[in-house]
């Protein structure tokens, strides 16, 4: 018999909190007790959500005033950026182990953060704390965690192929580094927004936030963490797809004289459970990932001396959110890193 852990999802009714509904429900070692929603508190989740009739019939959303998570091992916090930051703490100083899929605990630099979000933080106390969770490079601090700030879709996207990269200093400063990317529309979450309506971005393809987006400087951190200032260089266009699910990133790079970046990419994820590096001369698409926390990536020589195309897609709401997310509380929990993970990419 497995022991589980008792689980509470703050924003249970979005996007990110029915996907880590969706994963938790096979999870071995995972009891949702408590799930919240300003919305729709007191009904039942079953009938709010049908696609998880059978499952978690016993359980209501609760108002998250009057939620009582302290009987909670774990709180994931599936909310908009600026509500763990105020919520969080009083969990935390209580024992409970916190998982924030929003911005607030990512961005080291306060002033930088603050620079990006509209709000002044209420607890910098905790950034210091938090361990920023892409498993494939943190997974030692992840294990004694009690704070994950689970990364953006885009972050891991982008970061993800260049790890490898920028641990062997690699790329060549002083050239831009251009990451193109495009998501699907889920990733601007479900609360109604015009410019997400079927006739709006459905049929249409746009460039935004070309002047900079808010994932640019959570981007910068880890490159600049790994490689000094190589960060600096990057140039980031985010565009939106007609797509539900789906993140794809082409990124181009410029790497010094007898750097081989298939080769360190692939060695560095030879045992990774979650980033597929795929043959050469392959594209990967969003349905090879649709549904499943996978990451796959392929590298690919241009024509032009020492430069490179990497093109990597994830699902942004799972391996971009709630996979990666339920991906860290495996690593904190000491479950098998796979637990509750084990999906086939769903396709057509
Ligand atoms: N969508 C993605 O692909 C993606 C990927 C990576 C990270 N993220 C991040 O994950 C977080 C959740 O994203 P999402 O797409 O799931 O958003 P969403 O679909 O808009 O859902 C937000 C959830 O939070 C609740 N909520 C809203 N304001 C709240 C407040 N002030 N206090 C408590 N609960 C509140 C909402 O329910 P009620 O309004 O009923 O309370 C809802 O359940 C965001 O920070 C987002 O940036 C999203």
């Amino acid at each position: 018999m497995h022991m589980s852990i008792k689980i509470g999802i703050v924003g249970a009714t979005g996007y990110t909190g029915v996907e880590l509904l969706r994963l938790l429900a096979q999870h071995p070692e995972a009891e949702i007790i408590t799930v919240t929603s300003r919305s729709t508190a007191g009904t039942t989740l079953s009938d709010y959500f049908p696609s998880l009739r059978g499952i978690y019939d016993h359980l209501i959303f609760q108002h998250p005033d009057q939620a009582d998570l302290s009987k909670c091992d774990l709180v994931f916090f599936a909310t908009p950026n600026g509500v763990a930051m105020h919520e969080a703490p009083l969990l935390l100083t209580q024992g409970i182990k916190v998982i924030d899929l929003s911005a607030d605990y990512r961005i080291k630099d306060v002033a930088v953060w603050q620079k990006w979000y509209p709000f002044t933080h209420a607890s910098p106390e905790w950034i210091t704390k938090a361990v920023y969770g892409l498993a494939e490079l943190n997974r030692t601090a992840i294990t004694q965690a009690q704070l994950v700030a689970n990364p953006g879709c885009y972050p891991t996207c982008v970061s993800l192929p260049l790890l490898p990269l920028l641990q062997q200093q690699c790329l060549i400063h002083d050239m831009p580094l251009i990451a193109d990317c495009k998501s699907g529309v889920s990733g601007a979450g479900r609360k109604a927004n015009t410019g997400n309506l079927f006739a709006e971005c459905s049929d249409n393809f746009k460039a935004y936030g070309i002047s900079g987006h808010r994932h640019l400087p959570e981007i910068r951190q880890t490159l600049n963490l790994l490689q000094p200032s190589s960060g600096n260089s990057l140039v980031f266009v985010p565009h939106l797809t007609p797509l539900i699910r789906g993140m794809h990133a082409t990124i181009y790079i410029q790497v010094k004289e007898g750097c081989n970046p298939y080769q360190l990419i692939a060695d560095y994820y030879q045992s990774s459970p979650f980033v597929d590096v795929m043959p050469a001369g392959s594209a990967p698409e969003t349905r090879s990932v649709r549904g499943a926390n996978l990451c796959r990536i392929s590298i690919q020589p241009a024509p032009q001396n020492n430069t490179w195309i990497i093109l990597s897609v994830i699902d942004n709401l799972v391996k971009g959110a709630a996979g990666q997310a339920v991906q860290n509380m495996n690593i904190m929990f000491g479950f098998d890193e796979k637990s509750g993970l084990n999906l086939i990419p769903l396709l057509p």
